[in-house]
Parts: structure tokens; C-alpha cells; sequence
């Protein structure tokens, strides 16, 4: 396909999710019904609709409509290209600018959030709110955790690097490994086959990095879904006894797998009972801190989800406590910037139950470290 028949492409499946069809089954349901799209044109053709859902705002204003052409017309416009080049009606290539939409558009600054979320976004963040929401904007890196149980870090390091995958250490955390180059091949690499890498974000590693673990530490990962948390804690401190539940047990479906591979024993809980030094509570949440790489959900996110939301926390939380033995710790973590998922929460958790205090309270995000995320360290008194 040539560049301007991908962006027709990209047209097509942008007017869908604006129509309300999320955004990979609008790209399923092109590329199914286009046969003739290599591999390199579906990356690309994924690659111009991401990147206007990212920027769906400034690119409509910048395009003069919220449409699939209005944001393709503002995302050459941004990236200074000329829109007579692609926008010929040649070929495949979109038809031409009407003279409406050669008048229409301006360039002003305009946040790329749903207009009903900006105030929650900015308590939240203060002064930071804008570069946040900038940043949110942007595509993410790739991250990998070096998994300890299978390596070091340098031999991770030589075996991307064979690999034609080239990486970026981050200074705060050894094991955190930035993909600079080769991102498309990690998946098949053999480190990450073999499980001596496993593709984390660096803010989620950093914040099982703060958590507080000896060996023999019963931890129970109450939120499990496909481990993420576990496996890093596994890989922090040898001799742990780990155990896992969901309150869908299928979205556990990989975990044994993923285990497996990255030599940790998990002992799946339908119905933990008991108590465990170290409870994770990695809440369902709005996801708002992790709009780069699922930036359809921000616009999908309603005022009466993130309230569902806010209330299912409430009562995994207040689930989580009576598991947590006396002395024992509560790790609640969102990947959401949000307020009201966080420290909101984590207010009336305290209000409501005396026997815990905050140890500690940590908000990353896109300026300092990776994805927003957020994690409160409790402790229960002994
Ligand atoms: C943010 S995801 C967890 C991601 C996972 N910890 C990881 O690192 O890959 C939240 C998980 O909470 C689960 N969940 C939702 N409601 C729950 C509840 N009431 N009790 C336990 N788990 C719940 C969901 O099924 C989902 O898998």
C-alpha cells in the first residue's frame, strides 16, 4: 500500500471509533476485509490510528473536524507536510481538501482529554497537569525487567543485543531495561522466550521495587490477571511463598505459563483465606495512566464508569484488609492518576479501618519514570 492508501485506510477505521466501535476491533474488521495489507502496512495503518487517538483533540483542531479525515488532515498539518501530496484522490489515496476543509482548522493549544475529566486531571496533578496530559500524548517506550531467576543483567543485555534489540538501563533500577531500538523483535527473542525478560513497564517495576519482603514471606497477589506483580516480586526475593487469585480466574489463564517460563512457583487461591505479610491489591482502575498505550479508553471512560470503578476499589480494599496478618502490609496500586483512585481512596480506606497507616505513597508518571502509577504502602499495627 502506498503511504496515501494507508491513511485512507487509517480514515476509514477512525470514522468507526469515532461511531463508537473501540479501536482494535475497528482495525480487526479492516484488516479482515483487506487481504491484500502486508504486515507493514497493518503496523502503520495501527500506527496513524494510535497516534490520532493519542492527540485526538489538538489533531481535530488542527484538521478543522473530529472525523477521520479532520484527524488526518490536522496530523500532517502538525508534522508540517504538505496535505495536497497525500490527499489526491490517485489511486487509493483520499479524495481532495474541499475548500471548507482548506479554511477550516487553527493551531491553539487544546488538552487532549474528555472535556467532563479535566478538572479531576488537574487536582490531581496541579502545576504538572498539562505536561502530564502532553506526555500522555506521545507513544510509549518499551520496557523489559530483567528476571534475576533466569540471569544477570548483562547477560540479558549481550543476548538482546545479538538480537539486533538495543536497550537503555534506567539509573534508579538495574533490572529495568529501555528498548531503544528492535522493539518489534522482542517477542520472538530468545531472553524473552527463554523468560529472562519480561516486558514490564519501568513504573510499575519501580513500584514493586518499594515493596517490603523477606523470605518466607506468604505475599498474595489479589488482582493477579496475568501476574505482572507476582513474577517481579518473585524476582525480587528469593524463598517467597506466592500465591495468586482474580475474581475472574481467566484473566489467570497465562500465569502458569508465564510462571513456568520464568522459574517461579505460584499457588493459584480461589478463595484466599487466612493471613499473608504482604497483600498486592493492583485494583481495576480507569486506566488513565496509561492512556499512551491505550489512548481509545480516555475517550471512552464516562463519569459513571470511573464511579463503578471507584466503588469496586472501596471494596477490594476493604476485602484485602482482613487478609493482611498483624505487622503485615497492604500494597494498593493503580496504574491511574486520578485522585479519586488514589489517595481519595486510600483516605476513607484509613478513615474507615484503624488498624492500618500509610507507610508510604508514590505517584509516577510519563515526566519522571514510565505510565502513571500509583502505589500506597499500608501496614497493619501488629
Ligand atoms: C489491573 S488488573 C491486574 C493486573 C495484574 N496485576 C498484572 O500485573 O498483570 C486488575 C485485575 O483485577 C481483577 N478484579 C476485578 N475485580 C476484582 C475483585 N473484586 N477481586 C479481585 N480481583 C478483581 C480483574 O479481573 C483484573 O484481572
Amino acid at each position: 500500500m502506498t503511504p496515501a492508501a494507508r491513511m485512507a485506510a487509517a480514515i476509514g477505521v477512525l470514522d468507526r471509533v469515532l461511531g463508537g466501535l473501540p479501536a482494535e476491533q475497528a482495525l480487526l474488521r479492516w484488516s479482515r476485509a483487506s487481504r491484500f495489507a502486508g504486515s507493514g502496512d497493518r503496523a502503520a495503518v495501527r500506527d496513524l490510528v494510535y497516534d490520532a487517538l493519542r492527540r485526538r483533540n489538538s489533531l481535530a483542531a488542527r484538521g478543522g473536524s473530529l472525523s477521520g479525515r479532520g484527524l488526518m488532515i490536522g496530523h500532517l498539518r502538525d508534522a508540517g507536510l504538505d496535505t495536497g501530496a497525500v490527499f489526491t484522490g490517485q489511486g487509493h489515496a483520499p479524495l481532495p481538501l474541499t475548500e471548507d476543509e482548506l479554511g477550516a482548522g487553527h493551531d491553539g493549544e487544546v488538552p487532549d482529554l474528555p472535556d467532563w475529566l479535566l478538572p479531576h486531571w488537574r487536582d490531581a496533578l496541579g502545576e504538572r497537569a498539562d505536561q502530564v496530559a502532553r506526555a500522555m500524548g506521545q507513544r510509549a517506550p518499551v520496557w523489559l525487567r530483567v528476571n534475576p531467576l533466569r540471569g544477570s543483567v548483562t547477560d540479558a543485555i549481550d543476548l538482546l543485543a545479538a538480537e539486533g534489540i538495543e536497550i537503555r538501563q534506567d539509573a534508579r533500577l538495574a533490572t529495568a531495561l529501555c528498548v531503544t531500538s528492535g522493539e518489534r523483535r522482542v517477542a520472538q527473542s530468545r531472553p524473552y522466550r527463554d523468560g529472562l525478560v519480561e516486558l514490564q513497564d519501568l513504573s510499575p517495576q519501580l513500584a514493586c521495587a518499594q515493596l517490603p519482603l523477606a523470605a518466607g514471606d506468604r505475599v498474595l497477589d489479589f488482582c493477579a490477571g496475568g501476574g505482572g506483580k507476582t513474577l517481579a516480586v518473585a524476582g525480587r526475593q528469593a524463598g517467597l511463598r506466592l500465591f495468586a487469585h482474580d475474581a475472574d480466574p481467566g484473566r489467570m489463564r497465562d500465569l502458569p505459563l508465564r510462571a513456568e517460563r520464568a522459574g517461579v512457583d505460584v499457588e493459584p487461591m480461589q478463595h484466599p483465606q487466612g493471613h499473608f505479610d504482604l497483600v498486592i491489591a493492583d485494583v481495576p482502575c480507569s486506566g488513565s495512566g496509561t492512556w499512551r498505550r491505550s489512548p481509545d479508553a480516555k475517550w471512552r471512560l464516562t463519569p459513571e464508569a470511573l464511579a463503578a470503578l471507584i466503588a469496586t476499589q472501596a471494596g477490594i480494599l476493604g476485602r484485602t484488609a482482613g487478609l493482611v496478618s498483624p505487622g503485615g502490609h497492604l500494597a494498593y496500586m493503580t496504574c491511574s492518576v486520578l485522585d479519586e483512585e488514589n489517595d481519595l481512596q486510600i483516605d476513607a480506606f484509613l478513615a474507615r479501618h484503624a488498624a492500618f497507616s500509610r507507610v508510604a505513597r508514590y505517584l509516577w508518571t510519563p515526566i519522571e519514570a514510565g505510565d502513571g502509577f500509583f502505589l500506597s504502602l499500608l501496614r497493619r499495627a501488629a
